[in-house]
């Protein structure tokens, strides 16, 4: 429950840039007792069991909204992307509010290989010798927009790693710029060879989308945020007068479809390492290869409107009332010049750590990026604020007297932005400590643009997140839970899963298998302000959380989850929920096989298994639950360790040496990105690449290869209910 009005006065509401001091803390600890006091009733008859529910009303009444406003507006005073000294600032607050807190705090720099503008420049003309007009390629501000100044400092709009190059052709238009794009461009007759192509954004990555245009014979490419998906309807105004995206607004973002340091493909940035060269690195089918630039809708109408050809068709079409587009090529003829410079740079991840009394050497992990394109207040500052918060009701209970039984880890990532590089560094470097001590990796990146909480986990979690958010009071209506908001906003309210690239738990789930969570409030997939100069405390305030209540329930929802992980005697994990889940993708698969030699009954034998695993595991727990409330069992018994080791190690199995089909750094069999396209939550990555390749070649070798992939995943699953039951062969 988070109670904002009595936890403003216990709030520090520190200046920016400056920590919180120890003695104001302090006078709050009365107000702290009172409200435990009066919490704990209520607490015993609402909560499900919890061994210390006194524990987690506590943490929860100590919630403070101020505390994450003004950390939020310190965070984004300046734009602060990696590398750069405003984001060094920002690493030195972040381990002053650590510090401060009097959590043990380091950072941990590595030496990446980062991308920024040099010079860019693009025109456009009507015709091969015509006129050409110039576009600024800046973003506007309002007249009485605060960071009016600031935003001077914002980094020019551009995609990081692009090629660098001039090219003078042709427009053609290639909607969402998915390879169904430039196929029906193709069965057209337009030809892509050559010209630049204008895309959208709203169905795949920029990476994908350049990538594509570049399959399809692209010579460059401009990417652009229509209307149709970032501006509302046509009456309801732009930022700061609404949520949505002015039309000068850009997206910017990175073209680099790995993960990590391009140097070190597979494994860390540790000082001195093996690096391949910044050229090597910049030439993989990784890099986007051509030149590219994000583009305002402004600019792109610009250009639609001197583009001839036929009409494109109703789904390639704007919003309601915009002028046709059509798909060229031509006669517009556009003028690209981008120079970038891809150069080594300093990044910092910051840790705090707070130590575990009975089992330090188990990590429960909290991650957050902190790096920004530009301001950064949603994405990801929203988070680091909730992380600050968080930390801070910690460290009172700690001043309670608490010690959480197993470690608990703060991570404040660096250049997530660039691809997931910071995350990437260190569990690459420290893979072999976290595959044999990780707990649980719980990430949160952007905490709030919106009202109803969009939750994803693998699936051993999903009681412990259901248990949780029904302990959490609705930010919105004190009369419901977030659970109630969640249900009411969803005809089938559903957990999503970790399977695409979108953010840092990708290494911990994908690369060493780490059971994981991520959380949003939100209100559907993105926001109107995503990546661009707007994306600015005025629209937090204004638009994504006026009140700060809901960052205070994403805290909220974070800390209880990792407090039952830290705390309790057995793991809450049950896996259970993870049979249902591959059951059902198992059921997609044999539909999408029907009719070839392919047999899913490698996979349904071996969940069967799991699923008597689960029920042994499930019913030891019980047992030992039961021993330990009579006393007949200690706390610190060997039978626990090894029951808890069986539950934290079922995930690790479920990872494969050699890794999905194509993509050996992804090792986990269940989640991961499949080649096409890291939207949409990806299951069975292997297998959905396998078939894929299959369908268009339909040979019979190749169904074969789908029916290896079927019994890899078969045989991951069986080494994960043998982990789980304990018991060798
Ligand atoms: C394209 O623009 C660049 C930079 O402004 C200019 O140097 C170049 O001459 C232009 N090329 C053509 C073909 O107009
Ligand atoms: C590229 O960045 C490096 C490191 O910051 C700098 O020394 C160099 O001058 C830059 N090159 C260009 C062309 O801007
Ligand atoms: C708040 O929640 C209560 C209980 O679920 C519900 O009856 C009420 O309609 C909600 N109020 C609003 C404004 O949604
Ligand atoms: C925190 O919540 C209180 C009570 O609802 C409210 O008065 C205050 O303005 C909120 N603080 C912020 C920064 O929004
Ligand atoms: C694929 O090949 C099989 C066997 O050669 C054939 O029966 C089937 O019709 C083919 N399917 C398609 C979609 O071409």
């Amino acid at each position: 429950m988070s109670r904002p009005d009595a936890a403003s006065l216990l709030s520090p509401s520190p200046p920016p840039f400056k920590p919180h001091r120890r003695g104001r803390l302090l006078p709050s600890i009365l107000a702290v007792l009172a409200a435990a006091a009066a919490l704990f009733l209520l607490a015993v008859l609402r909560s499900p069991p919890t061994p210390s529910p006194n524990l987690g009303s506590l943490f929860l009444s100590l919630g403070s909204n101020n505390t994450a406003a003004s950390h939020l507006r310190a965070l984004t005073l300046h734009p602060h992307v990696a590398g750069t000294k405003a984001n060094s600032l920002t690493a030195a607050y972040v381990l002053h509010a650590f510090s401060s807190l009097s959590i043990p705090s380091h950072i941990t720099p590595y030496s990446v290989l980062l991308s920024y503008p040099v010079h860019r420049s693009l025109s456009l003309s009507a015709g091969p010798g015509r006129a050409a007009k110039s576009f600024s390629l800046t973003q506007d501000t309002y007249p009485s927009d605060p960071y009016a100044r600031a935003a001077a400092e914002v980094t020019p709009t551009f995609f990081a790693y692009s090629a660098s190059g001039s090219v003078s052709a042709e427009a053609v238009y290639a909607n969402y710029g998915r390879e169904e794009d430039f196929a029906y461009l193709s069965s057209r007759g337009v030809d892509v060879a050559g010209r630049v192509a204008l895309a959208r954004y709203g169905r795949i990555h920029c990476e994908d989308i350049v990538h594509n245009a570049r399959a399809a014979g692209a010579a460059a490419a401009l990417v652009y945020p229509d209307p149709l998906e970032y501006g509302g309807s046509a009456g309801e105004g732009s930022f700061p007068d609404s949520r949505w995206l002015p039309p000068s607004g850009v997206q910017v973002g990175s073209l680099f479809r790995g993960v990590g340091d391009p140097t070190t493909p597979m494994w860390a940035s540790s000082e001195g390492c093996e690096r391949v060269s910044v050229e090597d690195a910049m030439a993989t089918d990784d890099m986007p290869g051509i030149p590219a630039l994000p583009v305002s809708a402004r600019d792109a109408a610009e250009i639609q409107q001197v583009l001839g050809g036929a009409e494109a068709p109703a789904d390639w079409q704007g919003r309601d009332g915009s002028p046709v587009y059509r798909l060229g090529p031509g006669p517009a003829v556009l003028n690209l010049t981008y120079q970038g410079n891809d150069t080594m740079a300093t990044i910092e991840n910051v840790f705090a750590v707070i130590e575990g009394a009975e089992e330090p050497d188990r990590y429960v992990i909290l991650g957050n990026h902190r790096d920004a394109w530009t301001f950064g207040a949603a994405d990801p500052n929203s988070g680091t604020a909730a992380m600050i918060e968080l930390a801070q009701r910690f460290s009172m209970l700690q001043k309670q007297g608490w010690r959480p039984r197993r470690t608990i880890i703060f991570c404040s990532w660096d250049a997530e932005e660039y691809g997931l590089t910071g995350s990437t560094e260190w569990v690459e470097e420290n893979r072999e400590m976290l595959s044999t001590r990780a707990v649980a990796y719980l990430n949160i990146d952007v905490s709030v643009v919106g009202p109803v909480l969009l939750p994803s986990t693998t699936p051993q979690l999903d009681e412990l997140l259901l248990e949780t958010i029904k302990l959490v009071q609705d930010p919105d209506n004190s009369s419901q839970t977030v659970y109630d908001s969640w249900v009411k906003a969803n005809a089938s309210p559903k957990i999503q899963r970790l399977g695409n690239g979108g953010s840092d738990y990708a290494a911990f789930v994908q690369h060493v298998g780490i059971p994981s969570t991520n959380l949003i409030f939100g209100e559907g997939p993105g926001y109107p302000v995503y990546h661009s100069l707007y994306d600015d405390f005025v629209w937090v305030e204004k638009f994504a959380d006026p009140g700060f209540r809901r960052h205070v329930a994403a805290a909220s929802i974070w800390g209880i989850m990792a407090l039952r992980l830290a705390d309790e005697e057995i793991i809450p994990f049950d896996y259970m929920s993870y049979t249902t889940e591959l059951e059902a993708y198992t059921k997609v698969v044999e539909k999408e096989t029907e009719g070839t030699t392919v047999s899913c009954s490698p996979l349904y034998n071996s969940i069967r298994a799991l699923k008597k695993a689960a029920t042994k595991v499930n019913s030891e727990r019980k047992d030992i639950q039961r021993e330990l409330s009579s006393k007949q069992l200690s706390k610190d018994s060997m039978r626990i360790r090894g029951l808890n080791d069986r539950l934290m190690q079922a995930e690790r199995a479920f990872t494969n040496r050699e890794g999905i089909f194509k993509q050996a750094w992804y090792k986990h069999l269940i989640y991961g990105p499949s080649e096409q396209n890291d939207w949409d939550t990806a299951s069975y990555p292997g297998i959905a690449d396998a078939i894929a390749t299959a369908r268009s070649s339909n040979t019979s070798a190749s169904w074969k290869l789908v029916q290896h992939e079927v019994h890899r995943v078969a045989r991951a699953v069986a080494q994960a209910s043998a982990v789980l039951s304990g018991s060798l062969t």
